[in-house]
């Protein structure tokens, strides 16, 4: 059996090995993956270790705080937050359609990636949280939307581009054997068990353009659905539980008026490998409870629809 304890204990000290008293970039994006990474090399070379986070604006709800909670208070990490929040919407500003929100976004980032990196003098290492199912998948002849998923996900060219070399320390892991690492290190439950997010954020479930007064209505609703999800005890059994903001009114009424507001749709699904997946069949009893707290929480949204798609055909996602 896998001994994650000695897994660890070993890539430490071949990390320190191969840094030597150079200096390691390491970008957080918030999720596990990169958060393990951060964890392992910390422990590896502490205050040579410098982690970069772009908080593009289309993080959840709180999520910008906790990683840099975690990275400065229990890790102390050299950790430098690019606020580009502004840049982002800019670039994005009037962007209806979802390849090219992505395209803008993956451009964006990488640019205040390079920016940053460039800043930190002395750093001859990037670190990736590339898993074993990445490398397996970019062997094969990557097209369609893997592709776009990765081209996002991993900065592509940017360690050649930068004089880099890459220190990928997850590569022969599968993601359950991450979050146990990431459990093995200190990391805590909450940061280890988080579902997926997708690298362009909340552009793509905001759908069509975004604003930030978009952005944070459905900010908003996205918390209320992962907070009762987890108070329901479901979250570790579904595998993305999430909020979408429709670019659709609807009527409705509140005391004598009648409202003309915005609709949310609620996406809950259970898959293995996110290739295929099925809706998660929630109590109604949690349904209704989401429903109520958006509606009577969130100003600007008099109506909440359950997404009740498998995908195939649907996506997971509503971009
Ligand atoms: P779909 O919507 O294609 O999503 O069924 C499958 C999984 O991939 C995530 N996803 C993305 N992740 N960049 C990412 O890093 C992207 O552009 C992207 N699009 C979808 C999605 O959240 C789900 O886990």
């Amino acid at each position: 059996l896998w001994k994650l304890h000695d897994f660890a204990q070993q890539t430490i000290a071949e990390i320190r090995e191969r840094v030597g008293d150079n200096r390691v970039i390491c970008g957080l994006s918030g999720g596990v993956d990169s958060a393990v990474v951060a964890a392992l090399l910390y422990q590896a070379i502490g205050p040579q270790l410098s982690c970069i986070l772009v908080d593009n604006g289309l993080l959840r709800k709180q999520e910008a705080e906790s990683v840099i909670a975690e990275f400065t208070k229990h890790f102390k990490t050299d950790l430098h937050v690019v606020d580009a929040k502004d840049q982002f919407l800019k670039e994005l500003a009037g962007i209806t359609e979802p390849q090219e929100k992505r395209r803008r976004i993956g451009y964006q980032f990488v640019e205040c990636f390079k920016a940053e990196a460039l800043k930190i003098k002395d750093a001859k290492f990037l670190a990736q949280g590339t898993l074993y199912p990445d490398v397996i998948e970019s062997g094969a002849a990557l097209d369609g939307p893997a592709a776009t998923i990765k081209l996002h996900h991993n900065v592509g060219g940017l360690p050649k581009e930068l004089g880099f070399e890459l220190i990928e320390p997850l590569r022969d892991l599968f993601k359950d054997e991450v979050r146990k690492l990431g459990l093995e290190l200190g990391l805590p439950e909450d940061l280890v068990w988080r579902h997926p997010f997708p690298g362009p954020g909340l552009a793509v479930r905001c759908l069509s353009d975004i604003t930030e007064e978009k952005l944070s209505v459905l900010r908003e609703a996205d918390s209320i659905v992962v907070s009762e999800i987890k108070a329901a005890g479901l979250y570790r059994q579904t595998s993305q539980a999430f909020a979408v903001l429709l670019p659709v009114q609807s009527v409705g009424v509140m005391g004598d008026a009648r409202t003309y507001e915005n609709a949310v749709a609620v996406r809950c699904v259970n898959t293995d490998d996110f290739m295929t997946a099925t809706w998660s069949y929630l109590p109604y009893e949690v349904l209704a409870r989401i429903s109520t707290r958006i509606i009577n929480e969130v100003k600007g949204v008099n109506r909440v629809c359950y997404d009740i798609s498998t995908k195939p055909p649907a996506t997971i996602e509503w971009e």
